[in-house]
């Protein structure tokens, strides 16, 4: 989605501009601009496609600047082009805004601006707020006053960083739904909507809430809510390393991701297991675990991926802990009127912590007095900060737009919340005891799944020109099923579903023929023969089958045109193990088609718009 960076202090903005948009460029955008003013000229360079394509245009024009503001353009009002990407100007160009979000009334707002004599260029809602703060400029003449006058009258959503000539000492930032922090530095601040963007060059970071607006000079910063009232912000240290969001050797973030696993999942458990005990620790929850286990009902809300994670919590929780699950997809839930009451928990996955419609359902949750539990990726995330309690799963950052190891760090996660709650519930020592052991021996597990890249990027090659897939799973792998062919649609643009392997009967069965490859997750498990019945019955209408089995399986080899063996663990635990060669196989087709398998086409990393 769309990503905001801004500068100023005593160095030339332009190359931390660029960088900052750089590695803002994995949420996914269509076009890119900057916007500095110095005293001599207010300039705006903008362009439609990438941020490389806009540091040649600004190479070319040798602009030296201490102020200036940078945008990622994810199009929501108007097609991706260089009229429509920020930043948006004033009339008298003298006022630069670039803005994340949607302005919902913008319509009306500027029906009213066009009868003042308010002219428009783009077909955007954030034009609106450019031409809106402009109108109160002429009223109050003092910036500050005049973004919060304007945003007072926005329905919606933002985050907005403003510059105006007359008032070169600053930049106004303020939010409300998309996220925007601000970078503490010597003698320079920086404001972006990712810590991604200023990690390079401050640890230092301040987090608005929504209502918040800040001003924000070259050496302080103050802030406000935008009905007048001053508040105090405290500075938080984040614990990031610049080589944590580069590529480290890999073609692509998502292969980098994929091969980091093992140690994402080491980060994910360190520290909260605790063997004698046979329990998880899990600091975040402190204090809430009664609660938690005494809950009448257990709702998971997520979107995407998350929403799959949720689907394995889902079993996780009701074979361990016997209360009944609920899984909700994010944007259903805000909008139906679920019944929820104090006695539930309701715990929303977020990797990003912004998802705008996982943010929603929170908010509706807290609203009607359930207790909200997080896990998220992202430290200081919005959802991270608006849960009552939670646990973050430490996977580190995750760039590529395609989640993977976020996933298997949710599952681990999952795991852990069931572990710790089923044992205030019915688990006893051993079984609490086995399970630990068997998170403990996950790693290893991991690195042999990973030995396997090589096999499995020559299955890929077979695949290349295929229009379908079909990814079949039971029990806990069911939803890796749907996670498999999730991955495969974002990044190779082949059409993919995942279905429970009973219900092919019921449908997708129509579709098999000797062109549609089949992928089966068939671990030895309780479902396991059921599995080899609907391999089967595949295998009869001549579908091409690819089938993530466990290592001494000896019975699907015969029935099927590929095999990849994994390690086995117990049933609980075995998704995090058998989507890992999805991720491959997806990654794989994708490259040999020639796509870009970090930005994929239309997606974004973190949707902080409905
Ligand atoms: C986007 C991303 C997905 C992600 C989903 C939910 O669609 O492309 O990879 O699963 O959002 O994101 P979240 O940050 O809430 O997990």
């Amino acid at each position: 989605m769309c990503g905001i960076v801004g500068y100023i202090g005593t160095k030339n903005c332009v190359p931390i501009l660029l960088e900052g948009l750089k590695r803002l460029e994995y949420r996914g955008y269509d076009s890119a601009g900057i916007g500095i003013i110095n005293s001599t000229e207010c300039k705006v360079i903008k362009t439609k496609g990438k941020v490389s394509e806009l540091e040649k245009l600004v190479n070319k024009e040798n602009t030296v600047s201490s102020l200036g503001i940078g945008h990622t353009r994810w199009a929501t009002h108007g097609e991706p082009s260089i009229l429509n990407a920020h930043p948006h100007v004033n009339e008298d160009h003298t006022l630069f805004l670039i803005h994340n979000g949607i302005i919902e009334n913008y319509a009306s707002l500027k029906k009213g601006l066009q009868s003042q004599g308010y002219k428009f260029v783009s077909e955007t809602d954030t034009e609106v707020l450019a031409h809106l703060i402009d109108r109160y400029l002429k009223l109050k003449n003092n910036l500050f006053q005049a973004v919060r006058y304007a945003l007072n009258e926005v329905e919606g959503t933002y985050g907005i960083a403003v510059i105006y000539k007359n008032e070169p000492d600053k930049i106004i930032a303020a939010k409300k739904g998309s996220p925007l922090v601000i970078g503490v530095g010597k003698n320079e601040n920086f404001i972006a909507s990712d810590v991604n963007a200023l990690i390079a060059h401050t640890s230092q970071v301040v987090y608005l809430e929504d209502g918040e607006i800040a001003e924000i000079f070259q050496d302080h910063f103050h802030a406000k809510t935008i009905a007048d009232e001053s508040i105090i912000k405290e500075i938080h240290e984040v614990d990031m390393s610049v080589d944590e969001i580069t590529k480290g050797g890999y073609p692509h973030y998502m292969l980098k991701e994929i091969m980091e696993q093992s140690e994402s999942l080491y980060n994910s458990m360190r520290g909260r297991l605790l063997l004698k005990e046979g329990i998880s620790k899990l600091g975040g929850l402190q204090g809430y675990e009664d609660r938690i286990a005494n809950s009448e009902r257990i709702i998971i809300s997520a979107c995407g991926t998350s929403w799959h994670a949720g689907l394995v919590g889902e079993y996780m929780l009701e074979q361990y802990t016997g209360i009944p699950v609920e899984v909700e997809y994010a944007s259903e839930f805000r909008y139906r009127h679920p019944v929820i009451t104090p006695k539930d928990t309701v715990i929303f996955i977020s990797q990003s912590g912004e998802t705008a419609d996982t943010l929603a359902a929170m908010k509706e949750a807290k609203k009607k007095g359930a207790l909200c539990l997080g896990v998220c990726n992202v430290v200081g995330s919005s959802i991270a900060r608006e849960s009552q309690t939670g646990v973050y799963i430490h996977a580190g950052p995750e760039i590529g737009v395609a989640s993977t190891k976020a996933f298997t760090s949710q599952l681990l996660v999952l795991a852990l919340i069931t572990l710790l709650i089923a044992r205030r519930k019915n688990l006893n020592l051993p079984d609490g005891q086995e399970i630990i052991q068997e998170l403990q021996t996950l790693t290893s597990k991991v690195e042999t799944i990973l030995k396997l890249n090589d096999v499995i990027e020559k299955i890929a090659g077979q695949y290349v020109n295929s229009k379908n897939f079909l990814y079949l799973g039971r029990g806990y792998n069911f939803p890796v099923a749907l996670e498999g062919a999730l991955k495969l649609k974002e990044i190779s643009y082949i059409h993919a579903e995942g279905y429970p392997a009973a219900e092919m009967k019921h449908g997708p069965i129509a579709l098999i023929d000797d062109n549609m490859p089949v992928v089966f997750i068939a671990m030895k498990d309780s479902v396991y023969e059921k599995v080899v019945s609907n391999i089967e019955e595949v295998k009869a209408r001549k579908g091409r089958i690819i089938a993530i089995v466990n290592e001494d399986d000896n019975q699907i080899d015969k029935l099927v045109d590929h095999v990849i063996r994994i390690p086995k663990t117990i049933q609980m635990l075995q998704p995090i193990l058998s989507v890992i060669p999805l991720q491959l196989l997806a990654y794989h087709i994708a490259v040999k088609k020639g796509l870009n398998v970090d930005q994929p086409r239309n997606l974004a990393k973190s949707v902080t718009v409905e």
